[in-house]
């Protein structure tokens, strides 16, 4: 089981011994980061191991390997032999440093050396031969490297993959910053001894440290196993992204061995090779990929097809990649609860917008028998997508005040006017509403938008866009696990 080591980043041994207790049960170990310590807490660190029953490694970086210490390498190398009377279990050592005393020091106290590399600047080709080389029967091997893309990932999981098939000896080895981010939580599955991770609240230990809490709190780091199914969200941002809260959340509650992971993506085809080293089981697809990845699937349905975007990639029987639309059931769904009924039939919607989520709604909204016009701020894209999906389109704006009420009975948003940080934007600020039509903007953040507190003044009834997020997330949870949420 890797275990979870946390970095201690405070100026005072105080400090880490609280930001100890406050992650206490989420951790197996810690990492001292006597770089980052204040001189005066210099006396105090041989002691450190005694004051916590957690193993302890201890690490002073120099600045070239991203660390803090700034001093003469002599003082850096004899504090670490004074630091090495302490009780520590491990010592972080850079590869490059040799330094015969401090090493018969390590094995005379039984104290475990960690070889480690560090690179800034992406994922050397040759990774797998330097973390090869500097692994030994009685030393971990330990790299830090920073992908800057899919590729580059690819390159890191594939030799972590590799390390894992050729040998027991314990290594360590992650990927910094976004890009890098799920090989934190695929630590077990990726064969690292450990991973590291930061406390919330006080500076990261390194770019793209996940916090100790969400390790376990949302990803459940001490369940995954080699046997645990991995699904993703792939999308470029995908950092704030809440499907992985949802998804995660749902594994635990069903108890099911899979967990959802967020995968920053900067190419398709390479993340396809990622999904397939990783055997993947299923992805929500996000912006900007939504149409891209269409021709890289092997069956694409219905909703796929008409709207030219999917959201989600899943294995079918044959562990080929099948593609759907979940926004148009996630969208659909919390509209018929809210209106309390089956189908539109007769309803006269309008859709504002005419990008891909207005497409997802022009859809859905059709599929159950709305008869849908589209008003969008440039009226040729609003034109082009009624031609498409065969609806009527109209410019957002005054002049078309009177369809808009024809279309009214619900009005569904689907622009990101109103989204955060454009809060302050009413796309409908020319509508004078009547009280009587349903108003259902998809934006989930923030909760009530600027349209929906207007038309509420008004007396209108509005729904939000969480529950289509949720509703959207339930079903690909189904198609991934085949369980219900
Ligand atoms: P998505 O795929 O999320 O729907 P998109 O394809 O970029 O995103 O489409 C964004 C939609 O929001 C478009 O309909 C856009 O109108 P234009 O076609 O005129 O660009 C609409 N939109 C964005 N900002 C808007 C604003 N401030 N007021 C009105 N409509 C806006």
């Amino acid at each position: 089981m890797a275990h979870i080591c946390l970095v201690l980043t405070a100026k005072t041994i105080d400090e880490d011994l609280e930001i100890i207790r406050d992650n206490y049960d989420s951790i197996d170990m810690v990492e001292l980061r006597t770089d980052l310590l204040d001189q005066d807490q210099y006396s105090q660190v041989a002691r450190f191991p005694s004051l916590t029953d957690l193993p302890v490694i201890l690490t002073c970086r120099k600045d070239s390997d991203g660390g803090s210490w700034k001093g003469h390498e002599r003082d850096r190398t004899g504090h670490l032999l004074d630091w090495l009377d302490g009780e520590f279990s491990y010592v972080d050592l850079e590869m490059d440093l040799e330094n015969s005393e401090i090493e018969k020091k390590t094995r005379s106290s039984g104290i475990q050396i960690i070889r480690s590399f560090h690179d800034f600047h992406g994922v050397p080709e040759n990774l797998f031969e330097i973390m090869n080389s500097l692994r030994g029967t009685d030393v971990i091997a330990k790299g830090a490297v920073y992908p800057r893309s899919s590729e580059e990932l690819h390159r890191l999981i594939d030799a972590s993959i590799k390390l894992k098939k050729s040998g027991k000896v314990p290594f360590i080895l992650l990927g910094m910053g976004d890009f890098g981010f799920p090989t934190r939580i695929l630590a077990e599955k990726l064969g690292s001894y450990l991973t590291f991770c930061s406390d919330s609240a006080a500076p990261s230990g390194a770019p793209g440290h996940c916090s100790a809490s969400d390790l376990s709190e949302i990803y459940h780091f001490r369940q995954i196993s080699d046997k645990t199914t991995v699904n993703s969200i792939i999308g470029n941002p995908v950092k704030q992204s809440r499907s992985p809260h949802i998804h995660n959340k749902g594994y635990r509650e069903k108890n099911i061995d899979a967990v959802y992971v967020p995968f920053l993506t900067d190419s398709l085809p390479w993340f396809m090779k990622i999904a397939d080293l990783l055997t993947i089981n299923g992805s929500s697809v996000t912006v900007p990929f939504k149409s891209e990845i269409i021709p890289l699937i092997d069956s694409a349905d219905k909703a796929v097809k008409k709207i030219g975007a999917c959201n989600t990639i899943f294995r079918d029987e044959k562990g080929r990649w099948a593609g759907t639309n979940t926004d148009t059931y996630g969208l659909i769904k919390p509209l018929l609860d809210f209106l309390e009924i089956s189908d539109l039939s007769g309803w006269k919607v309008s859709v504002i917008g005419a990008g891909g989520a207005a497409r997802a709604a022009v859809f859905a909204l059709q599929e159950k028998g709305a008869e849908v016009a589209v008003f969008n701020r440039t009226l040729s894209r609003g034109v082009e997508l009624a031609e498409e999906l065969k609806c009527r389109a109209f410019a957002l704006d005054q002049s078309s005040e009177k369809e808009l009420r024809e279309y009214s009975s619900v009005i569904v948003q689907t622009t990101n006017a109103g989204m955060a940080p454009l809060e302050d934007i009413n796309p409908l600020k020319f509508y004078p509403f009547d009280g009587s039509e349903v108003v259902y903007d998809i934006i989930y953040k923030p909760e009530k938008t600027l349209l929906m507190k207007k038309a509420r003044e008004a007396g209108c009834r509005t729904l939000g866009g969480y529950r289509m997020l949720e509703e959207q997330a339930y079903l690909q949870f189904r198609l991934f696990t085949g369980v219900e949420y």
